[in-house]
């Protein structure tokens, strides 16, 4: 059968102060109407029902999971005691797949990003999971660059391998993970480059032998795994083996590594959201270049991105900043230093 595994590991530190710890990005409905991890359930709609759909997130966040994707049977949501990267969560994931089928096959998605024209997204999907189920291939979403993004993974494509649904498909030649400015405008030149987009597709036993022969501790974490899963134990067996293990990322423990990965040309709009700058495109600006979210107003104010929650925010002669207003915390900060709220959520924490 067909099955998908939504990796939920966000630790809510990029969208502070809307998102925190207790609430990540995924359980937030930051861009459209719902929290972004139901998005990603209901966006396989006629793909692969909820059944087969499994959420690996962090064991704090089961409960608040169950309630923001309510069409998921709760046994699905699984917490990890500790976040040990995405090479982990996969063969979690892969072991929750196979205790209920060893020879099926599975998407493994994101919860928290963003995504459009849902028709060419599932195609994609359908076409994938046709090929890894006919093929001993690992098959990965390549998306194709809009800009030279610094924020993202590339895959260097090679020959054609088969076009499904409409949707080529070509041979991956390499992983590049996230490049410098000038690397990623290079990359773009050469048309051949595409965004990594941390969405994969393969069989239990393809990855299995990928595993094996790349990765032998997640070969034996998920053979691991796959026993307490079959038991109904699946808890247990994460508190057992998740504190002996290494952090890796399933792009440097398999993707960097195989030489039998085949990439889907994705050319559906896809965003990973990362940062409040990135909600820019997602929402419309005033004429003067603001995005105002919530109960704002502004006066003889620029490119500024203001997100009030729960009060009235107000911007007087202001330029290029993120101003938030949630849950009793009030942020202010230049667009270009972004990347530094993660310190200031660090410095509070340890405040206390
Ligand atoms: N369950 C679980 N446990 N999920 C995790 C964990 C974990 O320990 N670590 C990360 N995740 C989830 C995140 O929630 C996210 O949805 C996804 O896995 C990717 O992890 P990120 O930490 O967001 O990675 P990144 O954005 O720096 O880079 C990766 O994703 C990009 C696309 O969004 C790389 O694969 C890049 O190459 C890629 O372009
Ligand atoms: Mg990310």
């Amino acid at each position: 059968g067909r099955y998908a595994v939504i990796m939920a590991g966000g630790k809510g530190e990029r969208f502070w102060p809307l998102s925190t710890s207790k609430h990540p990005k995924q359980l937030l409905a930051l861009v459209g109407d719902q929290p972004l991890i139901a998005q990603a359930v209901d966006r396989l709609n006629g793909l692969i029902p909820p059944e087969n759909v499994f959420v690996v997130t962090n064991a704090d966040l089961v409960e608040a999971t169950q309630q923001a994707a309510p069409m998921l049977p709760p046994e699905n949501i699984v917490g990890e005691p500790i976040g040990r990267d995405t090479a982990a969560a996969v063969a979690c994931g892969g072991a929750l797949v196979a205790a209920k089928d060893p020879d099926g096959v599975f998407a493994v998605l994101t919860a928290d990003q963003v995504m459009g024209d849902l028709d060419i997204f599932k195609a994609t999907l359908s076409g994938g999971m046709d090929l890894a189920e006919k093929n001993e291939i690992l098959v990965t979403i390549g998306i194709q660059p809009t800009f030279p993004s610094t924020g993202f993974g590339y895959i260097e494509s090679g020959d054609d391998f088969q076009s499904v649904e409409g949707v080529r498909f070509k041979k991956a030649v390499r992983f590049v993970e996230k490049p410098d400015a000038e690397t990623a405008q290079s990359y773009l030149d050469t048309g051949r480059f595409f965004w990594n987009s941390g969405m994969f597709i393969w069989s239990v036993p393809t990855l299995g032998k990928a595993f094996g022969a790349h990765c032998p501790e997640m070969k034996k974490l998920m053979d691991d795994l796959t026993d307490f899963a079959a038991r109904g134990e699946i808890f247990q067996g994460l508190e057992k083996t998740y504190p002996n293990l290494g952090k890796i990322s399933i792009d440097y423990a398999l993707m960097e590594k195989a030489d039998n990965i085949v990439m889907a040309c994705g050319t559906f709009m896809w965003d990973d959201v990362g940062s409040w700058p990135a909600l820019e495109s997602h929402f419309p600006q005033d004429d003067a270049g603001n995005t105002l979210i919530g109960d704002c107003e502004q006066i003889d104010s620029r490119n500024n991105i203001v997100y009030s929650r729960d009060r009235v925010t107000a911007v007087i002669g202001a330029e290029d900043l993120i101003v938030v207003q949630a849950d009793g915390v009030t942020l202010v900060c230049p667009k270009d230093r972004a990347q530094d709220i993660k310190k200031m959520v660090t410095t509070l924490r340890e405040k206390g």
